[in-house]
């Protein structure tokens, strides 16, 4: 015996048998085998392809079957004669009818409807004018292509008689059969509310009988099945990949070269693996495709898979670091189509879906999302939360991945945010509110401990913490807040308990009913080694905090997640968005030393890329209240490190200038993979440093300290004048 695995079946060979053994394994736009497998997908190949066959024969169409067992189709096993190939022409044997039986080396092609995209187009414009309701064909059309050569070819009609070795009455037979089969599918199929497009069968010559048999299998690999606009084939898989930069640059290939397989391969350009939910959307295609082929269609399944062949558009505000990963990730989703990024910046960025515009505010931006059919908005940062972009475009019908001005006020009124740890439960530090100075200052005065957190109430861009070891430093922070007000923020502020422990961020996605976990990272917030200096907005993280317990992680889950999402339940503040936890592991266990109503920068540089899960489809149904359809996040098992890279000066406490317009030489194969824009842009055709964190790195490995080595080992190909990095984000 002789077993051959062919991208989509097993095929053991015996003296006179085949034996087909369908897997879970696919292969589309004559790729090949793809990356990931579409689990029960062979199961249910088998049991379509069992029905179609009983069906065949029932109608005195005869097909080559043996018979199946509960894990394969066996049938006649025909001799095949591929054609010699010289000089890219192809000749075929001339076969003996009368004495002998074969393969006969064509796909036999049969169409009811041409849509769109369908090759036929091409060979035959004119065609669509004859068509009713734009893709039905007025009737069955038949083509013929080759079978045994190395890429499929259409031949003209004449050419395919040659190559069969039929004669002209047995190839108008091979045709007969082809139509009435069709048309006996199509008629079965219709009666179960689905329509056939177009499809193929194969035939074998049997010189004993004299006739022409079906061999090979039929089923939705087979077939092009419409279920009220839901596509109930393989070309559903196909969707999976238009939006991809690998299938962008494939269709580019092949229109060049014959050798374009080699080409990709060569550099290492392949199909991205698919997200959990595709995976999931893959086997409920083929599940529905045998029931409904068996027994009916259900078209409640059908929307749900029609969610994944659509594409959209997002809208993004926000251009710093984190808002490009945010951007990769929506990048890297098939769903997306068109990706518009709200900047001012010249610069270009590298993912393929990127389109930027300018709007100033948000009537603006309004407009705009009308003229595009935006599908998405996500805010990035906390500043148009306040403005209450997210409310005026959600009024305006429009879904948005950002909470409300009143919700985001966990991140802009700290007051606020104590005031709901307090009633919820969530364990936090002590705290007291203060509008007076005076009182503040009476209060640092009388109370018995000398080391306390003062901290302006309102958003102070990291300014306004004053953590202080005595009383003379807590003074200090009250009239540099208060009476000075030098600081955003401080009309009110809050004098807290100093807590002691290692600190680390956690993410969970919030809509009105839910709250999904996304994972954890640590920052580095000073700017200098060893966390020595002032605070930044944060010079490098990992993902996740691997010193952290799975005790630890449920308890955050569970004590402070869970509860805050009860409060704005009972208290009907719709928090749709991401939930920021700053978090610290001290003595008497896990405590919020603050909330954010956005993700971290740059934490989400290194916990986005750890997220396996679709980000368009994840941001999508928090954005439309439907979390709690979204299965359980699923975070790659490796750790991700991003660092970040300063100008001179930053972060400019005290007003001191920052070194600004510097020309940064970076390599472009880093620029276009692993690096995160954050404040820099062109002039005058130079890329320079703009702002205080200009760019970052992020890389994946095994463990923290390769994470670590693999960062270092590229920031070397970055510098400009005056740049700032740490040299121990990791450890
Ligand atoms: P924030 O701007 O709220 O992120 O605070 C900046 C930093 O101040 C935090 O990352 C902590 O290191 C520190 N901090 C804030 N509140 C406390 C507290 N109650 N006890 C100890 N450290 C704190
Ligand atoms: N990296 C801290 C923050 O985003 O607030």
């Amino acid at each position: 015996m002789k077993t051959r695995k062919a991208s989509v079946k097993n095929l053991y060979f015996y003296a006179d048998k085949i034996e087909f053994e369908f897997s879970d394994r696919y292969s589309i736009f004559d790729w090949g085998e793809m990356p990931d497998q579409i689990p029960g997908k062979g199961q249910c190949l088998l049991n379509i392809a069992k029905h179609f066959d009983h069906l065949l024969n029932d109608n005195s169409f005869k097909t080559a079957t043996l018979g199946f067992d509960s894990q394969k189709m066996s049938q006649r096993l025909f001799p095949a004669f591929p054609p010699k190939i010289e000089a890219k022409t192809f000749t075929y044997k001339k076969l003996d009818p009368k004495n002998s039986s074969y393969l006969v080396p064509l796909e036999v092609i049969f169409r009811f409807a041409l849509p769109e995209g369908s090759s036929l187009l091409k060979r035959k414009p004119e065609l669509k004018e004859s068509c009713i309701n734009g893709i039905f064909l007025p009737e069955c059309y038949i083509e013929f292509s080759t079978k045994l050569e190395p890429s499929d070819r259409y031949l003209s009609e004449h050419e395919a008689q040659q190559i069969s070795s039929l004669d002209s009455t047995n190839f108008s037979i091979l045709k007969e059969k082809t139509l009435g089969a069709a048309k006996l599918l199509q008629k079965h199929l219709s009666e179960k509310n689905l329509e056939l497009y177009d499809g193929k069968f194969e035939f074998a010559w049997d010189h004993k009988k004299q006739e022409l048999i079906f061999i090979d299998s039929i089923g939705i690999d087979e077939l092009r099945i419409n279920a009220k606009g839901l596509k109930l084939s393989k070309e559903y898989l196909r969707s999976f990949y238009r939006n991809t930069k690998w299938f962008d640059d494939l269709s580019k290939e092949k229109q060049q070269s014959t050798n374009w397989k080699e080409k990709m391969l060569a550099e290492n350009n392949r199909p991205q693996n698919l997200s959990p939910e595709l995976i999931a959307a893959g086997v409920k295609l083929y599940q529905l495709a045998e029931a409904s082929i068996k027994n009916e269609l259900d078209s409640s399944k059908v929307n749900e898979l029609l969610y994944f062949q659509k594409s959209r558009k997002v809208f993004v505000l926000g251009d710093g670091g984190r808002e490009h990963a945010i951007i990769k990730s929506l990048n890297n989703s098939p769903l997306t189509s068109q990706i518009y990024l709200n900047t001012k910046k010249q610069l270009d960025y590298p993912e393929h879906k990127l389109r930027k515009v300018y709007y100033s505010n948000k009537e603006e931006c309004l407009e705009f999302l009308k003229q595009e059919q935006i599908d998405l908005v996500v805010i990035g940062p906390e500043a148009y939360l306040e403005q209450a972009y997210s409310d005026y475009f959600r009024q305006n019908s429009f879904p948005v991945f950002g909470p409300s001005q009143k919700a985001s006020q966990i991140e802009s009124s700290k007051d606020f945010s104590k005031k709901i740890m307090l009633e919820a439960n969530i364990p936090t530090a002590e705290a007291k509110d203060f509008e007076s100075a005076e009182q503040a200052i009476q209060y640092i005065q009388e109370t018995p401990t000398e080391k306390m957190v003062v901290k302006a109430d309102g958003l102070a861009a990291g300014k306004g913490v004053f953590v202080c070891d005595n009383k003379t430093q807590a003074l200090e922070a009250v009239n540099l807040l208060m009476l000075e007000k030098s600081i955003p923020g401080g009309e009110k502020i809050l004098i807290e308990e100093r807590m002691y422990g290692p600190e680390f961020s956690a993410f969970a996605l919030f809509d009105k009913e839910s709250f999904k976990f996304l994972g954890t990272a640590c920052d580095y917030k000073r700017i200098f080694d060893g966390n020595k200096g002032p605070n930044t907005g944060g010079m490098g993280t990992y993902s996740p905090s691997d010193w952290l317990s799975e005790e630890d992680i449920e308890f955050t889950k569970n004590k402070i997640f869970s509860p805050l999402l009860n409060y704005f339940k009972k208290h009907k503040l719709d928090y749709i968005g991401v939930v920021f936890a700053g978090l610290m592991k001290t003595k008497s266990g896990i405590r919020v030393i603050e909330y954010n109503a956005r993700f971290g920068d740059p934490e989400t540089q290194s916990l986005l890329p750890r997220i396996e899960n679709d980000f368009f489809y994840l941001l999508d149904h928090c954005a439309n209240s439907k979390l709690n359809k979204v299965n359980e996040i699923s975070e790659k098992n490796q750790t991700c490190l991003h660092l970040v890279f300063a100008s001179g000066g930053y972060p400019g406490i005290d007003g001191k200038a920052l070194s600004l317009g510097n020309e940064i030489s970076i390599s472009e194969n880093l620029k276009s993979q692993d690096c995160y824009f954050a404040g820099l842009d062109l002039k005058d055709g130079k890329l320079v440093n703009t702002g205080g964190r200009v760019l970052g790195i992020s890389q994946m490995a095994k463990t923290r300290k390769e994470a670590k080595e693999k960062v270092y080992a590229l920031a070397k190909n970055i510098e400009f004048k005056d740049m700032q990095i740490r040299s121990d984000i990791g450890e």
